[in-house]
């Protein structure tokens, strides 16, 4: 045998190993079917293994020639390979991914109200609370607002230093704060209230801030029929130039009539936040008697929801904004207060107890 006819024998055996071989990928419609297809095709015991075996026994210079033809038919194979491969990885890992799914936040909405005697049967409901805080958010999203959150285990100085109470300050006082055994005494705690998170968008947002901050805040408060130790709170901030007093009271009494519907109205009564400068505690005419005076309001036809105020410079100098440039303000109210109130639920504790029969009731 010539070497040109060792060429030409060894590059036809080629060409039909190759094409044999594309078409064995092909085939695989699966990760164990590629997997047993790639083995045979480019595998040690594959035809294309054994061609090149034969090299041998060619003459040095037609093996080079032969061996360039080999390699070059394995480096395609390999790349059809390879894309394949990856094709059906993709496809395994999404069928492993949708098998396996467990979706933990899927809320299954149900009838409000579920008869008596389809309790424990029944699929659930949002919880009063979380109802109320869904609502809050969506009336503010209407306001022009954004959404945000913020940890609800937090640093000395989110929670207090950088709201203008330094160690050791009195006003601290006004929070029976819960620590945690965490880094040195009594410097990362459970957020007495959602404040902290004005301090978190301050330092990563862009200016300006128009955001509502809804959360979980711990306490160490004695449950009675207006405290719960664990509650939630949402905050507003409002940073922008030209920002003023006047500006807080109209948007408080915007959310006030769009929350609580007509004839409920807002008032601010001063007061003291370490944060705010000049502060107030917002009421609003209590939905119970319409403002006439009742017992759950103690006759002042008020009910109480929260603090606010203007941003104090201080807590501007803490996260690096010019109060000679920028104003603004705070506010910040309980939400399962809010619930209690719009409800007329004469005792908070209500909401912690996961009584079926008050649960279904809303
Ligand atoms: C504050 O927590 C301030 N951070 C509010 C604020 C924000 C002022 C921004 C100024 C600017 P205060 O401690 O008053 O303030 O709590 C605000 C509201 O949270 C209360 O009015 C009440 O509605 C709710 N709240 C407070 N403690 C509890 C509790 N233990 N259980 C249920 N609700 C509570």
């Amino acid at each position: 045998m010539t070497d040109t006819q060792d060429i030409s024998t060894i590059s036809s055996a080629l060409a039909t190993i190759e094409a044999g071989a594309a078409k064995r990928l092909e085939g695989a419609v699966d990760l164990v079917t590629f997997r047993e297809a790639r083995n045979d095709v480019l595998g040690k015991r594959s035809e294309l293994a054994r061609l090149h075996n034969r090299l041998g026994a060619l003459r040095p210079e037609q093996r080079k020639e032969a061996g360039n033809l080999i390699n070059a038919a394995r480096a395609r194979l390999e790349d059809q390979a390879g894309a394949l491969g990856q094709v059906l990885e993709e496809r395994d890992r999404r069928a492993r991914l949708e098998a396996e799914r467990l979706d933990l936040t899927e809320v299954v909405a149900g009838p409000p109200a579920a008869p008596l005697d389809q309790i424990g049967r029944g699929i659930g409901h949002i919880n009063l609370v979380t109802q109320t805080r869904d609502e809050l958010e969506d009336t503010f999203v209407a306001m022009g607002f954004t959404v945000a959150e913020g940890p609800e285990a937090e640093t000395d100085w989110y929670n207090f230093e950088a709201l203008n109470m330094p160690p050791a300050h009195p006003a601290r006082g006004m929070w029976d704060t819960l620590y945690l055994r965490l880094g040195e005494p009594e410097t990362v705690l459970l957020r007495t209230h959602t404040s902290p998170v004005q301090i978190r968008l301050m330092e990563s947002h862009r200016l300006p801030i128009y955001a509502v901050m809804p959360g979980r805040c711990y306490r160490r408060d004695t449950p009675d029929a207006r405290h719960l130790p664990v509650f939630h709170q949402i905050e507003g901030l409002v940073v922008d130039e030209g920002i003023t007093f006047g500006d807080m009271a109209g948007v408080i009494e915007a959310f006030t009539n769009a929350f609580f519907g007509p004839g409920i109205h807002s008032r601010l009564r001063p007061s003291y936040f370490p944060f705010t400068e000049p502060s107030a505690e917002f009421e609003v005419t209590c939905p119970i008697c319409g403002g006439d005076g009742c017992r759950t309001c103690s006759g002042s036809g008020w009910i109480e929801l929260g603090g606010c105020g203007m941003v104090d410079p201080n807590v501007f100098a803490a996260v690096g904004i010019d109060s000679e440039i920028y104003s603004g303000f705070a506010f910040g109210f309980g939400i399962d207060r809010l619930a209690q109130v719009r409800t007329q639920l004469s005792d908070m504790r209500v909401l912690l107890d996961n009584d079926v029969r008050f649960l279904t009731q809303f």
